[in-house]
């Protein structure tokens, strides 16, 4: 055979790690913790595999252990005691991601970001004010403007409990100025917004509703968040938040929406982050317990892809297991 071009040169042991295109490392990582106040135990989370949520009192050690695999950052979400019609826990100094944030930030090295949204914490499970007859009409949904203080005060909040940075998640326009304004108004001008910027209305999300409690009571979020048909259009929301402040962008889910990933790449010299949701996790976990997928093999690929795609960071729920790999 006259072949000149023989890719499989590179394939050989000693030469294929010299020329691989794609690191994946611990330091990429953001591990979701979720930290419960109407417990004092350690609860399974029973779609989600290896993930519990734990008392406020466990915070600490819930963070330290990811650590201990190699993973530097956490993103916490918070079940509070109560819910109520505009989700005031959300910014209660009290409040069950205040309280574990404070003990995690004196307490242990790690970089702690939070998750800004109110849907774990209104009656209705939306993430921001409804409209007054949201419930009966299903073509009324989340009023966008009276949302926006509540999401820089929760912001604010989140900061004062001492957050290394905030992750609004609400896909409220104008959500990430007005979190910017009341950071800096605060005196948090060094504590930087990652933007859920291009964040789909995916029905990849479910078990982390289950282990949040943030499923919408009735309706879904299809009035904002974004529709799965559309890749142009995340152009356009991920500019909005440039525009307004956002120093790293997101796009979730990550697996199915890969070619979003490489268009933000593309388009913006902002580091980019990638959500590798509930979903993505459970279902290869799933896969796994019945025997037809190598789950380490799997989450290892399904990761290194992600990057591959242009992600610089990656949440994860496989954190702490990949990590101990790399
Ligand atoms: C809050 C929020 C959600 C997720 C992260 N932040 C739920 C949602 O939008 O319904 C989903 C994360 C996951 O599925 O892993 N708005």
């Amino acid at each position: 055979m006259d072949l000149t071009e023989r890719p499989r040169r590179l394939r050989r042991d000693g030469i294929r790690g010299l020329v691989s295109e794609t690191d994946l490392s611990a330091s990429d990582l953001i591990a979701p913790v979720f930290v419960d106040a109407t417990t004092d135990e350690r609860r399974p989370i029973e779609s989600m595999p290896g993930h519990e949520r734990v008392p406020i009192d466990e915070a600490v050690d819930r963070v330290e252990e990811i650590r201990e695999t190699g993973v530097e950052a956490v993103i916490v979400f918070g079940i509070p005691e109560s819910k109520d019609e505009t989700g005031s826990r959300a910014w209660a100094t009290e409040g069950v991601v205040q309280e574990a944030v404070r003990r995690i930030s004196t307490a242990t090295d790690a970089y702690v970001i939070t998750d800004v949204c109110l849907c774990e914490y209104t009656e209705h499970g939306h993430c921001g004010v409804i409209e007054p007859d949201a419930r009966a009409d299903p073509t009324l949904t989340v009023e966008n403007d009276p949302t926006l203080e509540l999401l820089a005060k929760t912001a604010v909040s989140h900061a004062e409990a001492g957050a290394d940075m905030v992750a609004p998640s609400s896909m409220t326009d104008g959500m990430v100025g007005a979190i910017r304004e009341a950071l800096d108004e605060a005196e948090y001008a060094d504590v930087p917004i990652m933007s859920y910027a291009a964040k789909y209305e995916s029905a990849f999300y479910g078990p982390f509703r289950d282990a949040a409690d943030g499923a919408p009571a009735f309706g879904d979020r299809r009035h904002y968040q974004m529709d799965p048909a559309n890749r142009r259009e995340a152009i356009r929301e991920v500019e909005l938040d440039v525009r307004q402040g956002a120093d790293v962008l997101m796009v979730k889910p990550a697996l199915p929406y890969l070619d979003v990933v490489s268009d933000v790449r593309e388009h913006f010299d902002r580091p980019v982050a990638a959500y590798n949701v509930s979903g993505e996790y459970a279902m290869l976990h799933a896969a796994a317990e019945k025997g037809w997928l190598d789950l380490e093999e799997t989450a290892y690929e399904a990761l290194l892809s992600i990057k591959r795609a242009g992600a610089d960071l990656i949440l994860t729920y496989f954190a702490e297991d990949i990590a101990d790999r790399l």
